[in-house]
């Protein structure tokens, strides 16, 4: 048994490159949890490239590896991870997950990474909107979507920090006592929002953290947001704020990393999407500097 904790967790596998698993897998590992990865899909590399190729796990799939761990009695865990999924019936076989975990560990954590699109831009299909508002985010217990999915699972647009915590509010009420807006464009600034529900009581904890622009696009980038948010809530179970502060501080450590080595490459980092240098930030994973202050709302 490990005294950290076990994460289950559903995500993307890319061959090369790192989205999904292989950016969430790797630094769970450094802060001390026992990873067990289900990639949902393998594909030769993201998507956001000119091509790719592999395969895709379907819903019976998923519950057969389910069953082969419950034949051994392997089904305690003390964390499930889920990030982008790809229809409705994965989605569906996602939520007998949570129920079959649940049994078996009435305490476990559900962390969803509710992702659905970015930047006005929806990149599943419609239909699993609903679904997670219905039956996904009353059973999670940290929900970590951006600005657009907010606004997709709340129906209310976030154009200030006030509707932004309005949003929070809403997504209390449906389930979750820790809402985490990763990413938020308001008024020409880039915000992460945080709202921690601790008592059924009490109105929420809700700050701010403001994060420098890099003028680049990663991607990865919030795979990696939801597993730092994870691994150090775990660690600072009373505390989101402070667990933001090292998540971020420690993700803007590898992206001047990441934007460093490409410049030295000879690349311009701004102009296509970068890979992460995420192996080469172990350091900064495990040992952050905090850089990136929250401010209470
Ligand atoms: P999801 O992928 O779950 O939909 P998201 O849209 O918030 O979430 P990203 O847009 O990758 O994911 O942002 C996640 C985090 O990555 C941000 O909180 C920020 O810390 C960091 N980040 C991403 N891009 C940049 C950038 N250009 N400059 C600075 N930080 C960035
Ligand atoms: N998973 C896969 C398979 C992808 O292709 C991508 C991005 O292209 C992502 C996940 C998104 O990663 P993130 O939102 O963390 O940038
Ligand atoms: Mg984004
Ligand atoms: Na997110
Ligand atoms: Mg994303």
């Amino acid at each position: 048994p490990s005294d950290t904790g076990r994460v289950l967790s559903i995500q993307s596998h890319t061959v090369q490159g790192y989205v999904g698993n292989k950016s969430a897998v790797f630094p769970l590992q450094l802060l001390g949890f026992d990873v067990d990865p289900i990639n949902s899909v393998q594909f030769s590399n993201h998507t956001g490239y000119p091509k790719f190729r592999g395969q895709v796990l379907n819903g019976n799939q998923l519950w057969d590896l389910i069953e082969g761990l419950e034949e051994n009695e392997l089904l305690h865990y003390t964390h499930l991870l889920t990030g982008y999924i790809g229809s409705v019936s994965f989605l569906n076989t996602v939520l007998q997950v949570v129920d079959k975990l649940r049994s078996v560990n009435p305490d476990l954590i559900y962390v969803c990474d509710p992702v659905l699109g970015d930047e006005g831009k929806l990149y599943v299909p419609q239909d699993l909107v609903s679904v997670y508002q219905e039956k996904v985010v009353p059973v999670a217990s940290m929900l970590t979507p951006n600005q657009f999915e907010v606004e997709l699972l709340t129906g209310l647009r976030i154009t200030s920090e006030q509707d932004g915590l309005k949003a929070c509010n809403t997504l209390h009420s449906a389930g979750p006592r820790k809402v985490i807006i990763t990413s938020a464009l308001i008024e020409d600034k880039l915000l992460l929002i945080g709202s921690y529900k601790r008592t059924e009581e009490q109105p929420p904890e809700q700050f701010k953290i403001e994060i420098p622009k890099i003028p680049a696009y990663f991607t990865g980038t919030g795979d990696l947001t939801t597993a730092l948010l994870l691994g150090w809530s775990n660690k600072y179970p009373d505390n989101l704020e402070k667990a933001a502060e090292l998540a971020v501080s420690s993700l803007q450590a590898l992206l001047r990393r990441t934007v460093e080595d490409y410049k030295r490459a000879g690349f311009d980092p701004a102009s296509s999407s970068l890979e992460i240098r995420l192996i080469q930030s172990q350091d900064e994973i495990r040992n952050p500097r905090v850089t990136c202050n929250a401010m209470k709302y």
